[in-house]
């Protein structure tokens, strides 16, 4: 079953309205929501913010059957010529507030964990066609850099860009994507830019959060319409 994430209610309030046949299972911290979206028997969940909440809710989806995930939500544009309202689809994550380099790991490097997380081809594919039919926007294929932070700063944004190579900074994805490379469920992140998390993130990030995550709705349609199409 295809799980779709989000980490705020702007970023499935849209989807979980058209949700039929809707079934809310209450679980510790978390309520998913099974039904049927378009035709298509999905999970949908708000997963909170940040990556413990983010695992532990990919967790909950694939204990419940999910067997692709699709997170979608905002982000800060690392990539210089990315503007508010663009999106971008993950080619990979990585945690940018992990740092065991004392002990000899490249930062970003959880022990024991790939360096970066791969998104899966099909889902990156069908992500970045149906991206493309929203109108007005860029799409960006790039890594997605996540961390417990939010981050506002120009430094913030080079450290990112240098050490990383980031398309975007966030706070779930990369949390999610190690908890499914861990159970070989095949997933994708899809972010609009809400700010540029340079200086005044935080007050673009007021103003057009709500505006932009209504993306998610346009592209989770496109794709399960793309998923779901006969070859
Ligand atoms: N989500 C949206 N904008 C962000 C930022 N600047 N940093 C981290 N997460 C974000």
């Amino acid at each position: 079953m295809l799980a779709i994430m989000g980490a705020m209610d702007e970023e499935i309030e849209l989807l979980l309205a058209d949700l039929r046949e809707r079934e809310d299972v209450t679980l510790p911290g978390v309520t998913v929501h099974r039904g049927v979206l378009d035709g298509v028997p999905v999970l949908l969940t708000r997963g909170g913010i940040g990556k413990v909440n983010a695992a532990m809710t990919t967790t909950y989806l694939l204990v419940h059957g999910a067997s692709r995930v699709v997170f979608t939500g905002v982000a800060g544009g690392v990539h210089p010529e990315l503007r508010v309202g663009d999106i971008v689809v993950s080619t990979d994550l990585v945690q940018h507030d992990v740092d065991v380099t004392p002990l000899g790991y490249e930062v970003g490097t959880v022990p024991g964990e790939l360096p970066a997380w791969p998104a899966d081809p099909e889902l990156r594919a069908a992500a970045v066609r149906a991206a493309q039919a929203v109108e007005g926007v860029q799409v960006v294929e790039g890594r997605v850099a996540s961390g417990d932070q939010f981050i506002a700063s120009v430094p913030g944004v080079t450290r990112l860009r240098e050490t990383f190579g980031a398309a975007c900074a966030e706070m779930e994805g990369a949390a999610v994507a190690q908890v499914c490379a861990k159970a070989g469920v095949p997933f994708v992140v899809i972010r609009s830019v809400s700010d540029t998390a340079d200086t005044g993130a935080d007050v673009d990030y007021r103003e057009f959060m709500p505006r932009v995550a209504r993306h998610a709705k346009q592209v989770v349609r496109g794709m399960l319409a793309d998923l779901t199409a006969a070859p």
